[in-house]
């Protein structure tokens, strides 16, 4: 592949989900960075599509009195019609129902079975039916299935196996050896602690018809339907031309990312590579495993009514203000936060007063007091300096934002070039200018804003495409330098002298804020804290050695209804911690997480086990939440 282009995938979704906040999230990600490598000028590719076989799809098909065909057909649907109202520019969408992918699974499959790296034989052990997944004794929770914790089926079949488990250590040495391979750090921590401690078997890659008929059959035993994710993982080089069209192929694979969320990590940093291995191809350059959205603290789920709808969002508030608010709100590897107020509390500082506020006072001035047009061009001076160095800043860190996977920090960096264009504006007060009739002044005002306006509707594109066009137009930019390109933005002279610019509706109207309940112990709690008592001098703190630390493992202690166990990974040093934070963490959701601990803790013997280190955690009411960092952070950093 050539070096330039830019290949970037979203997993396939489960067709007969609804599609909510996180797979929204996915998707636009996916979009945002699509859109600022084509505005980088770079050639890219952006897939997305639908993953349509197994158990569930079989099972709601023959509720439904339909073939699972049709209904994949029928709710395929609600994917694409989101992703057209989103605003998604994916090159392509591919469903893994469709025969260019089925096809070539078949033909992987029967290499891998001619070249026997797939073998047949007895399996025993327990089966998750909804999941479609095997699991040892040792991997159940309560007797039950560690995902879903619904009950599990003693199975006893005969199976096909991918010879996965004979590449163990040279994913491991591929791991170490490329540290960008498997992002964030702390994801890539996680996969190496399970490659590290646990032996890799084999993958079951077979179900019998008999069980489960909706999935593409094995070419070698017509009995068989291939494991859903043997299949769907394909799409990545299926959709991409492999083994069907050399030339396009190589002109995109290997992938620049995998988007994935940090619950399928483990398929895709462990399956996908071994599979790829043994198809004699190149890695993904990078798997990024990005953050769970959270409603407020709770995870998201069908069963507490909490699934935030992208359509009811978006059909309030517009699509882009939605777009940028999932853009901003999440640093790219850690969970989130959902709630309407969050969100209306961010539209209001800083696309309604800020961005809104900076596009109607230029635009409604130009109007009003420069005959329409954009005024004449003079050399910035003093009084400029800051408004051109913040906003020429924004346009480095912007791209240097994108290539680290940091985009709510590039945002920020915008956010800032559009507040100093406000502070520039009222240091320079144009409708003082105005009325003492100094029109130079006056002019030369307008246009450093409205050049500023310019530069920055360029890198909210990708973010916010058809507000930032509309306000591009406005500012009487032509058809086609309404799409932004890197080369104009980093020119501060880029509007045309005299270009009429057009009338202007308010791009973000303030919204009424959200009240919640709380937000009046929120301001007892703020008076509280003026009041310090048990003050400690500076000396006391220094005694405290804070670190951070990632999660590698984590289980509940046996007979202790409060308590779990984790191992912790401090720099070079594996430790582990008894917490009491069993009510308000599954074991699984910490794994990977990067915590801060109290390093220098005496150890203490909770339980039987020895604890050694103290995390923290906030905690008010009946919430705790743990400490984590703002940011990725390599574990056993000084925290202070
Ligand atoms: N079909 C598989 C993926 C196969 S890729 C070869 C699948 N599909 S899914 O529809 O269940 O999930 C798709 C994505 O949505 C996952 O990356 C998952 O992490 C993400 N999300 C589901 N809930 C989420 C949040 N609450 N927040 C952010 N993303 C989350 O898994």
């Amino acid at each position: 592949m050539n070096e330039n282009n830019f290949y970037i995938t979203t997993p396939i979704y489960y067709v007969n989900d609804i599609p909510h906040i996180g797979h929204a999230y996915t998707t636009i990600l996916a979009d945002v960075l699509a859109q600022y490598h084509r505005l980088l000028g770079e050639k890219t590719f952006f897939l997305t599509g639908t993953d349509e076989h197994g158990q569930k799809v079989q099972r709601a098909a023959q509720q439904a009195g339909c073939t699972p065909l049709e209904h994949c057909d029928k709710f395929v649907v609600r994917f694409q019609d989101l992703w057209k109202r989103l605003g998604i520019t994916n090159d392509d969408f591919i469903r893994t129902t469709q025969e260019r992918h089925k096809t070539i699974v078949q033909k992987i499959l029967q290499d891998f079975y001619d070249r026997d790296l797939i073998y047949s034989s007895t399996y025993k052990g327990w089966y998750c039916v909804p999941d479609e997944r095997y699991f040892t004794e040792k991997d159940l929770v309560d007797g039950c299935c560690p995902d879903c914790h619904r009950p599990v089926e003693q199975l006893e079949e005969k199976s096909y196996f991918f010879k996965m488990g004979q590449y163990q250590d040279w994913l491991i040495d591929y791991i170490e050896q490329h540290p960008n391979f498997i992002m964030p750090e702390n994801r890539r921590q996680e996969t190496l602690g399970f490659l590290r401690s646990e032996k890799l078997g084999d993958l079951c890659i077979s179900r019998p018809k008999a069980r489960l008929s909706w999935g593409i059959e094995l070419p070698f035993d017509t009995d068989y339907v291939t494991y859903v994710w043997f299949d769907a993982l394909v799409n990545y080089i299926s959709a991409v031309g492999y083994l069907a069209d050399d030339a396009k192929f190589e002109t995109w694979w290997p992938a620049s990312y995998h988007l994935i969320g940090k619950d399928i990590l483990r398929t895709h940093s462990v399956f996908w590579p071994t599979m790829l291995h043994a198809m004699g191809l190149p890695m993904p350059k990078t798997i990024f495993a990005h953050g769970w959205w959270l409603v407020g603290n709770t995870k998201m789920s069908k069963s507490l009514h909490n699934v935030v709808n992208p359509m009811d969002m978006i059909d309030k508030y517009g699509v882009d203000p939605f777009r940028y608010f999932l853009m901003a709100a999440m640093t790219l590897g850690q969970d989130a936060s959902f709630t309407e107020k969050l969100f209306v509390e961010r539209y209001n500082a800083e696309l309604a007063n800020d961005l809104g506020n900076l596009s109607s006072r230029v635009i409604s001035m130009i109007k009003r007091n420069a005959d329409g047009k954009i005024p004449a061009y003079s050399e910035p001076g003093d009084d400029e300096k800051e408004l051109v160095d913040s906003t020429m800043t924004a346009v480095k860190e912007m791209a240097a934002a994108v290539q680290n996977m940091q985009l709510d920090r590039g945002l920020a960096i915008i956010n800032n070039a559009v507040r100093e264009g406000n502070r520039y504006f009222d240091k320079m007060k144009p409708w003082a200018l105005a009325k003492a009739g100094d029109t130079a002044a006056l002019g030369k005002v307008l246009r450093h804003t409205a050049e500023c306006l310019r530069i920055v509707s360029g890198l909210l594109y990708p973010v916010m495409p058809s507000k930032m066009a509309e306000l591009r137009k406005t500012l009487g930019l032509k058809e086609e330098d309404i799409v932004p390109s890197i080369d104009k933005l980093s020119i501060w002279k880029g509007l045309e002298d005299g270009a009429a610019v057009l009338d202007f509706t308010p791009l973000f109207p303030r919204v009424e804020p959200i009240k919640e309940e709380g937000d009046a112990a929120d301001k007892d709690v703020k008076k509280d804290a003026a009041k310090p008592v048990n003050v400690i001098t500076i000396d006391e703190v220094g005694k405290v050695q804070l670190k951070t630390a990632v999660v590698v493992s984590a289980e509940k202690v046996k007979d202790a209804d409060k308590l779990l166990l984790l191992k912790i990974q401090i720099g070079d040093e594996q430790r582990q911690i008894v917490s009491g934070i069993a009510e308000y963490y599954k074991p699984e959701d910490l794994v990977g997480k990067t915590i801060i601990v109290i390093a220098n803790l005496k150890p203490a013997i909770l339980r039987g086990i020895e604890s050694n280190g103290m995390l923290l955690a906030a905690k008010k009411g009946k919430t705790l939440r743990l400490v984590t960092t703002d940011g990725e952070i390599a574990s056993g950093a000084s925290v202070g």
